[in-house]
């Protein structure tokens, strides 16, 4: 596999449908933001993230810091039309997204399937957002068929997606039975994160050759300010997709306060 490994870390926070007011939101990014201006190494070697919910790209968009992008948490295909309560890429880069979360398990949940998410990838790139394609496996079943999940999954949702595209994905290997939300959630170990992504490596690389080690790799899944270091150093990932602890300002300082450290 060639090692062109980009190295610009990347912390996502997905605040979900979060924060109830905007007051709140506001209040939440600014803190993030300003605690964010004072640590070192931020600026060239890592990008930070915040996904809100729709509502609040625009006012958060205002809000003045040179080291958090925003992004989105779904975009529909095409740019404009009889859709009713969709929001597009196209929509969303106006209002100064650069990043859009999809296929997100949570959107899978209600019945999103894998050809739909690789419409909304493409429509995405299309508009100029980069697409975060969330996957994984809803169990580590003993037979271990979740590899073949993991694969068909990867696939189908870049499906037609050419060399000059792929690089511009990020995939954030979220496993289900691991996430906050998830009823008698487990804990995945760096170990079990590591052996994904370099099975998810091998896919790329057969599909995307020389390309394929471009590609950022993240984690999600109960990431908090005592694993994600764990997860950053031993998990082969190349960021986090943080859920639940992004809405804690002090938490997700310290995420991005330990990727910051160990970029150094
Ligand atoms: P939690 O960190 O709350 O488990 O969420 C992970 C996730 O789904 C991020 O997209």
């Amino acid at each position: 596999m060639p090692n062109n490994k980009v190295a610009t870390k990347i912390i996502f926070g997905n605040w979900k449908m979060n924060p109830l007011t905007l007051k709140e939101a506001e209040k939440l990014f600014s803190l993030v933001a300003k605690n964010v201006s004072q640590i070192k190494n931020t600026d060239k070697k890592m990008e930070i993230v915040i996904c809100p919910p729709f509502i609040y790209l625009e006012a958060l968009s205002k809000i003045r810091t040179s080291k958090i992008k925003l992004g989105a948490q779904d975009a529909f295909p095409g740019d404009v039309g009889a859709f009713t309560g969709e929001v597009s890429g196209e929509m969303l880069s106006g209002l100064g997204a650069k990043y859009v979360i999809l296929g997100h398990s949570e959107k899978r949940a209600g019945g999103e399937t894998n050809n739909e998410v690789n419409k909304k990838i493409k429509s995405a790139l299309a508009a100029g957002l980069r697409p975060v394609l969330c996957m994984g496996e809803g169990v580590r079943d003993p037979e271990h068929n979740y590899f073949n999940f993991v694969k068909t999954e990867l696939e189908e949702c870049l499906n037609g997606l050419n060399k000059n595209l792929i690089s511009k994905v990020i995939i954030a290997y979220e496993p289900i039975w691991a996430i906050s939300s998830t009823q008698n959630r487990k804990d995945a170990t760096p170990a079990d994160c590591l052996e994904m992504v370099i099975f998810i490596r091998k896919i790329l690389s057969d599909k995307f050759r020389d390309v394929a080690g471009g590609v950022r790799i993240v984690y999600g899944g109960s990431v908090n300010e005592k694993d994600a270091g764990d997860f950053l150093q031993k998990g082969g990932v190349d960021g986090l997709l943080v859920g639940k602890a992004s809405l804690d300002a002090k938490k997700f300082v310290e995420i991005i306060k330990i990727c910051a450290t160990l970029n150094k």
